[in-house]
C-alpha cells in the first residue's frame, strides 16, 4: 500500500497530530468548563483523566492504525483478523466525525466571522451591543452558513494536497503559529492591571465545587480534546512510520495538548477579571464576553486592544482548521480506499455531506425554527449526540477490543517497536527491553482491559441516571 502516502517525519507525525487534539475543545471548551468546575481542582482532575484514560486510549488508535496502514473501517477488520463484526466500530467512528464536522464547522464560520469583524473594528461596543451582534448574526439565515461551508471548503482545499503536502504542511505552518499568537496573548492578558486575580482564579485549587459530575465533564473534556474515540487518531497513525515510537508520541501529544489547553486559560481570565467580567458564563464566553474584554483591557492602548483581538480570532481559527482537516482526513480516506475513488472525489463527498448538516445546524440556531430534534436546537443535538453518546461509546469499544480480542502479542509489539533493546522478535527481546517501558506496557494493558471502560461505563451510567 505504498501509494497511501504517510507523514515525511517525526515533527510532521507530532505537528499534526497534536494540531488534531488541539482545536476549539482547549481554547473555547476548556477554559469555561475549568471556570464553571473550581478551577485549579478541575485541572488536576483533568490530568488524571489524560494519564489514566486519555493516554491509553489514544495508544489503542495508535496500534490499530499503524499496524494496519488503512482507513479506520479497513483497520478494525484487519487488526481483527477479519472479524467483519469489528468493522463496525470503525464505521461508528467515521460517521461520528463526520457529524462532528458537520456541527464544528458552524462554530468554526463564526470565528472566521468574528475574525473579520474585529479586524473591520466592528466588535466595539458595550456589553448589549456585543449580545446583539452575536444573536443577529447566529440568526441570521444565510451568513453564519455561508461561513461555515467557506470553512469547510478551506478545510477541503488542505486535504486534496494529500497527507504530506496538505496535512503535514498545514500543520507545520499553523501549529507554530498559533503557539506563537498563544504566547503573545498570554503576555498582554496577564500585564493587565489586576490580572492577577485571574491567574489565581484558574490556579487555585477549589475543592469544594468538587462532585461526581466534575468528574465526568472532565473525562468527557479530556476524550473531546485529545480527538478520541472516533477513529481520528486511528487514521492518522495509519499514516506513522513503522518505527514510530508510539508510547513516546502519545505522551507529547497529550502534553502539547494539555499545556496549550492551560494557557489558553491564562489568555482568557486574566484579562476578564481586570475588566471585571464573570469568567464563569459558559460556551457563549468566546463570542459574547470576551469580543470587546480585549478593547476594554487595553482602553489606554486602543491599537494594541484592537490587535490582541484579531490575533485572538486568528488563533481560534488556525485552532479550529487543524482540527476540522483531521475531521474530513477520516471520511476522505474511508471512501477513496474502500470506494476506489480518487482522494479528489472522495473529498467531495465528505465536503458536500458536511456542507448539508451544516447548513442545517446552523440555520437551527435561529433562522428557521422547525430544524430541531428532542427540543434542542440540530446544532445542540449533535453536539450532545456525538461527544456525549458516541465519541465515548467508541472510546469504549475500542478499549474492549484492544484490552481482549487483540492479539497482545501483536500489541507489545506495535508498542514497543521504537524503544531500546527491543527488536520485536520474541519474549526474550520483551524482557531485555528498557525494563521501564516493559513495565508501562503492563500497566498500559491494565487501563485498556479495565480501567478505561470501566470508567466509561460510569459515565454512561450516570449521563442517564442510573447511578
Ligand atoms: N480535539 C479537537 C478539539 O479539541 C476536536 C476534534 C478534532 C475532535 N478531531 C476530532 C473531536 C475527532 C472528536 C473527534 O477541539
Amino acid at each position: 500500500m505504498s501509494e497511501r502516502g504517510g507523514f515525511a517525519s517525526r515533527l510532521g507525525i507530532i505537528l499534526a497530530t497534536a494540531g488534531s487534539a488541539v482545536g476549539l475543545g482547549n481554547v473555547w471548551r476548556f477554559p469555561f468548563m475549568a471556570g464553571q468546575n473550581g478551577g485549579a481542582a478541575f485541572i488536576v482532575i483533568y490530568i488524571g483523566c489524560i494519564l489514566l484514560l486519555g493516554i491509553p486510549g489514544m495508544l489503542s488508535e495508535f496500534v490499530i492504525g499503524r499496524h494496519s496502514q488503512a482507513n479506520a473501517a479497513r483497520a478494525y477488520g484487519h487488526i481483527a483478523g477479519g472479524k467483519r463484526i469489528w468493522k463496525l466500530v470503525g464505521y461508528l467512528g467515521i460517521l461520528t466525525s463526520t457529524i462532528i464536522l458537520g456541527f464544528y464547522a458552524v462554530v468554526a464560520g463564526w470565528c472566521l466571522q468574528y475574525l473579520l469583524a474585529s479586524l473591520m473594528g466592528s466588535l466595539n461596543g458595550d456589553a448589549d451591543y456585543v449580545l446583539n451582534y452575536f444573536q443577529t448574526f447566529a440568526t441570521n439565515p444565510w451568513k453564519p452558513c455561508l461561513w461555515a461551508v467557506a470553512f469547510i471548503v478551506i478545510t477541503h482545499v488542505v486535504i486534496v494536497r494529500g497527507v504530506q503536502h496538505g496535512i503535514e504542511r498545514a500543520s507545520k505552518v499553523l501549529m507554530p503559529l498559533l503557539f506563537v499568537l498563544l504566547i503573545v496573548i498570554v503576555g498582554a492578558s496577564c500585564s493587565l492591571p489586576g490580572a492577577m486575580a485571574g491567574v489565581e482564579f484558574l490556579l487555585r485549587p477549589d475543592f469544594s465545587n468538587v462532585s461526581h459530575s466534575v468528574l465526568l465533564e472532565a473525562l468527557g473534556q479530556a476524550f473531546f480534546s485529545l480527538s478520541l474515540g472516533t477513529a481520528c487518531l486511528c487514521t492518522y497513525a495509519s499514516y506513522f512510520s513503522r518505527d514510530t515510537n508510539l508510547l513516546k508520541s502519545a505522551s507529547q501529544i497529550a502534553l502539547i495538548d494539555t499545556m496549550i489547553a492551560i494557557m489558553a486559560g491564562l489568555m482568557i481570565f486574566p484579562a476578564a477579571f481586570s475588566v471585571g467580567v464573570q469568567p464563569d458564563s459558559g460556551p457563549s464566553l468566546i463570542f459574547i464576553t470576551l469580543p470587546n474584554v480585549f478593547q476594554q483591557a487595553f482602553g489606554s492602548m486602543p491599537t494594541v486592544g484592537y490587535l490582541i483581538g484579531i490575533l485572538f480570532y486568528a488563533l481560534l481559527v488556525f485552532a479550529a482548521l487543524t482540527s476540522t482537516i483531521s475531521m474530513h482526513e477520516i471520511g476522505t480516506a474511508f471512501f477513496t480506499e474502500e470506494f476506489h475513488l480518487p482522494r479528489k472525489k472522495a473529498a467531495w463527498v465528505l465536503t458536500s455531506v458536511c456542507s448539508v448538516l451544516a447548513i442545517l445546524c446552523s440555520l437551527s440556531m435561529g433562522a428557521v425554527d422547525s430544524i430541531a430534534l428532542f427540543g434542542r436546537s440540530l446544532l445542540d443535538c449533535c453536539d450532545f449526540i456525538t461527544a456525549q453518546v458516541m465519541l465515548p461509546l467508541g472510546a469504549f469499544l475500542t478499549s474492549l477490543f484492544v484490552g481482549w480480542f487483540v492479539d497482545q502479542r501483536l500489541l507489545r509489539k506495535e508498542l514497543l517497536t521504537g524503544v531500546d533493546g527491543y527488536d520485536g522478535t520474541n519474549d526474550e527481546s520483551f524482557n531485555h527491553a528498557n525494563w521501564h517501558y516493559a513495565w508501562l506496557f503492563r500497566i498500559y494493558q491494565f487501563a485498556v482491559r479495565f480501567i478505561v471502560p470501566l470508567c466509561i461505563l460510569l459515565i454512561f451510567l450516570h449521563q442517564f441516571n442510573v447511578i
